[in-house]
């Protein structure tokens, strides 16, 4: 047998853990390698709750997180800090996943040292650099550098192919986002007192229809922002609707949403949740608001339209399958398209029905395959 390969996942955010665990519990469980992680700390209450549940503990932990950070000061830490961890473990592969600072970061530091470099969700492109920036360019960086790409999809493929990245490299393997949502789904079958979280506001709520808010994106930050909050204002004005909104630890964020609707009846903001009580929320809602890319993906799996207040999205799959719509962050089209949908229980099927084009829950099993060669 050969000598195991040493590969050393790098990841640093929630969602890049979230979509990274199961890759790490299924290299874990495998003797063709040795697995080590490299956590970023990018984010860390929000990435520490996922590590949490899936039971990971890092190998290297460089705890890089800063209050409101910039992305240059962010990018040269991370730099560096992987740099030192690439000279001291010398892996084989590099392992990052999607668009984050962290992922561009390692994957850079792994060129630097010649350590091939291996992308999960590869081939996402608006073709819009400023929608979502920066991970618009922070994907096609990493795509410039990587050796093997790991494409959800027909389409994330196609796009790769399209920038002459060579055909043999580019693999559809799924999204590992349901994977995930598929493993905390049996865990919480199994342990339900893990997502009973939203009890209180489920009673709270009871008897009306839920919408799920989230929202991020560093291009919303100002007059997007504001169009999302006037809009949730709107509908918090119907009885029949209550919506809950667990508002992301960005300062951006926590301002505006704290300060335009704090103490609105029907509108409960919260922390965010962690990974189990969130797949809950989804699975309470009736409908998501977001500009999340990881929620654009889960929602569907769970039957439930997503709404997404973006001008663009790398996930074209889901408008085309009809399990979301693009709405942007004008108030007037967010309340429009939501009470549309709230109204209409055709529309409101056509899009809780139609088929996830996202993944099936094998894609780290894949993974594992070609990173084995
Ligand atoms: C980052 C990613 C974005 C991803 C998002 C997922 C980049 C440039 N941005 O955006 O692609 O979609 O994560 O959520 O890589 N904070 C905390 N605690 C946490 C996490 C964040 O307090 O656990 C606060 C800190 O003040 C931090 C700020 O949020 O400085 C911004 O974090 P950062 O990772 O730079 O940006 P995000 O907006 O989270
Ligand atoms: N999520 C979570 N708690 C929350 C909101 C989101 O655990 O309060 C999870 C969600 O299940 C999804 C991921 O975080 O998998 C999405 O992260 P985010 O929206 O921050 O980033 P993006 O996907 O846009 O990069």
């Amino acid at each position: 047998m050969n000598a195991p390969q040493k590969i050393l996942t790098v990841f640093g955010t929630r969602p890049e853990a979230i979509k990274m665990f199961p890759l790490v519990h299924a290299l874990d469980a495998d003797d063709r390698f040795i697995s080590k992680i490299c956590v970023s700390g990018q984010h860390r209450g929000m990435l520490d709750q996922v590590l949490q549940i899936a039971g990971i503990m890092p190998h290297f932990d460089l705890d890089l997180m800063q209050p409101n950070q910039t992305l240059d000061s962010l990018t040269a830490n991370l730099l560096t800090g992987i740099g030192r961890v690439l000279d001291a473990e010398q892996p084989d592969w590099v392992v990052v996943q999607g668009d984050t600072a962290t992922a561009m970061a390692g994957a850079l530091a792994a060129y630097y040292r010649k350590i091939p470099v291996a992308h999960v969700e590869a081939g996402l492109r608006s073709g819009n650099i400023q929608h979502p920036w920066p991970e618009e360019v922070n994907r096609k960086i990493i795509g410039s550098m990587a050796a093997l790409h790991f494409a959800p999809t027909q389409t994330a493929a196609d796009a790769l192919l399209r920038e002459n990245v060579e055909p043999a490299a580019v693999h559809i393997t799924g999204n590992t986002v349901i994977d995930a949502l598929y493993w905390i789904t049996r865990k919480i079958e199994i342990q339900p007192e893990l997502a009973t979280g939203l009890a209180p506001l489920e009673a709270r709520f009871a008897g009306k229809r839920i919408i799920g808010v989230t929202c991020h994106r560093r291009e919303n930050f100002g007059g997007g922002m504001v169009g999302i909050a006037a809009a949730i204002q709107r509908l918090a004005a119907r009885d029949d609707v209550a919506m809950i909104f667990p508002v992301h630890l960005n300062p951006n964020v926590q301002e505006v949403m704290n300060g335009l609707l704090a103490g609105l009846e029907n509108v409960a903001l919260i922390e965010p949740l962690d990974y189990p009580n969130f797949a809950r929320l989804i699975g309470i809602c009736d409908l998501m608001l977001t500009d999340s890319g990881g929620v654009q993906e889960e929602a569907p799996a769970l039957g439930k339209p997503v709404l997404v207040m973006r001008e663009t999205t790398e996930r074209p799959e889901g408008i085309a399958a009809g399990t979301a719509r693009l709405v942007g962050t004008d108030a007037d089209r967010i309340v429009a398209e939501a009470s549309h949908l709230l109204d209409s229980p055709s529309a409101y099927d056509a899009m809780a029905q139609a088929h996830n084009p996202f993944g099936d829950g094998k894609s780290a099993g894949r993974i594992v395959e070609l990173l084995a060669g």
